[in-house]
């Protein structure tokens, strides 16, 4: 019972919703949390969190997931630079990534517009984030390869030096963003009340209920300038905010623009407006001198050696090798192996889900698959397994969700 309520404390604090992200995952962090304090009793531990100012602290701490990456999908930086090409060059454009975690999300949207040749006087970009370890991180500005995922690898050897495994980021994009420790959920969140043009807030209302996701929607509504962008994660829907947003750019996407200044054609001006764009940009791919995110028409050369030079090693491919082929323990001390180095691979606790389940440990593969969509809140594979697991266990309404979060995933990678 104490750990539930040590769940209600911290839905309170950060807005992290426990049945959303499974329990599991919030009590190894009051696990982890109990050891560090010395304490093996969960009550004793609630007594601590409602009279220590700093422990709840600790224990969101504990809980956060920073999974990120360098251009976390493409679509979203691709239209930026379409925005900036549609402004008049007197107006200044502010850009807010909310919540930026370890920092590569504001650092990529710098790297591009550095890259695009788009003069630091056009641009402000703020970055928030719970997390104070994840701020101190942002402004070291040093990361490790799990940091590098995205298909094209061609900013690395311009923006990164390389050093003992560790990439440095130059200090000409590092001053681009300005980064402050904040809970975007408390009342006193402003940033000086200004105002943003383009606001990313991806993979955070993911995590929370319906309430605290209409509390985020007003306040994205107050943050952003009426003719503003809104761009979400993969998984994340404006369904409990359509009153205040529209689709930018059709129902497939997760690109909003506020419809509370819009009139109606207005809206429908702006969503044809923006399908052009992008329409247009993707027949031009191919032609010179068209600002993309690092262009494709550099070297491919170049492309691979650096995807060579910092691609994951393929402990992890073995794993699934192995149980492909049927053996199954080979497969999960290899994924172990695996895990014990990198904590955080959605993929790794996908695939030891999945041989729980063919061994037949049904509540160790529903905790394995739950961490791997919280720590990928986009991967398929383990939405549509747990799918699967709430049918057999006759949990229809469980299913249904897995399978409608499976559906937009889906359909997101073909839009
Ligand atoms: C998965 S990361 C998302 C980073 C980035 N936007 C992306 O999509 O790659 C989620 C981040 O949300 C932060 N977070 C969770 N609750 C928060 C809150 N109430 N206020 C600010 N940040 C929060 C966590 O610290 C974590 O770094």
């Amino acid at each position: 019972m104490s750990r539930e309520l040590i769940a209600e404390k911290l839905k309170d604090a950060m807005g992290l919703h426990a049945p959303t992200v499974g329990m599991v995952t919030v009590s190894s962090a009051i696990d982890r949390r109990m050891r560090a304090c010395n304490i093996t009793n969960s009550e004793k531990y609630l007594s601590l969190i409602i009279t220590s100012p700093t422990e709840i602290d600790e224990l969101i701490e504990e809980v956060i997931i920073p999974e990120t990456w360098f251009f976390r999908e493409n679509q979203p930086y691709e239209y930026i630079l379409n925005y900036f090409q549609e402004q008049p060059p007197s107006k200044k454009i502010n850009i807010l990534s909310i919540p930026c975690s370890t920092g590569e999300e504001p650092y990529s949207i710098a790297m591009m517009l550095v890259d695009n040749d788009i003069h630091k006087s056009r641009y402000s970009i703020d970055a928030v984030d719970i997390a104070v370890k994840n701020i101190d991180k942002a402004n070291i500005a040093q990361y490790r390869k799990n940091s590098f995922r995205s298909n094209d690898l061609r900013f690395v050897d311009k923006y990164f030096k390389k050093n003992n495994g560790l990439f440095s980021l130059t200090s000409d994009i590092k001053e681009k963003v300005n980064f402050h420790c904040e809970n975007v959920l408390n009342d006193t969140f402003s940033l000086e009340c200004k105002s943003y043009d383009i606001i990313f807030c991806r993979n955070l209302l993911i995590y929370f209920d319906e309430d605290t996701q209409s509390t985020m929607f007003s306040r994205l509504d107050k943050l952003l300038q009426p003719e503003g962008m809104l761009v979400l994660g993969h998984a994340e829907t404006i369904q409990h905010a359509n009153d205040r947003f529209v689709s930018a750019v059709g129902s497939k996407f997760y690109i909003y623009v506020k419809s509370s200044n819009l009139d109606k054609p207005l809206a429908e001006e702006h969503k044809k407006r923006t399908t052009d764009l992008l329409i247009q940009n993707s027949r031009q791919e191919h032609k010179k001198n068209i600002p993309r995110p690092f262009s494709a028409s550099r070297e491919t050369d170049k492309k691979e050696r650096i995807v060579k030079s910092i691609s994951p090693d393929g402990q992890l491919d073995v794993a699934f090798r192995l149980a492909n082929k049927g053996d199954l323990d080979g497969a999960m001390s290899a994924c172990n192996n695996y895990l014990s180095e990198n904590r955080s691979s959605s993929r790794a606790y996908y695939l030891s889900g999945v041989i729980y389940d063919t061994q037949g440990s049904t509540d160790k593969a529903n905790e394995f698959l739950n961490k791997a969509i919280y720590l990928d809140p986009n991967n398929l594979e383990a939405l549509i397994h747990l799918s699967l697991l709430a049918e057999q266990s006759g949990n229809h309404d469980d299913a249904i969700k897995y399978k409608n979060r499976a559906q937009r995933v889906k359909e997101r990678r073909t839009a």
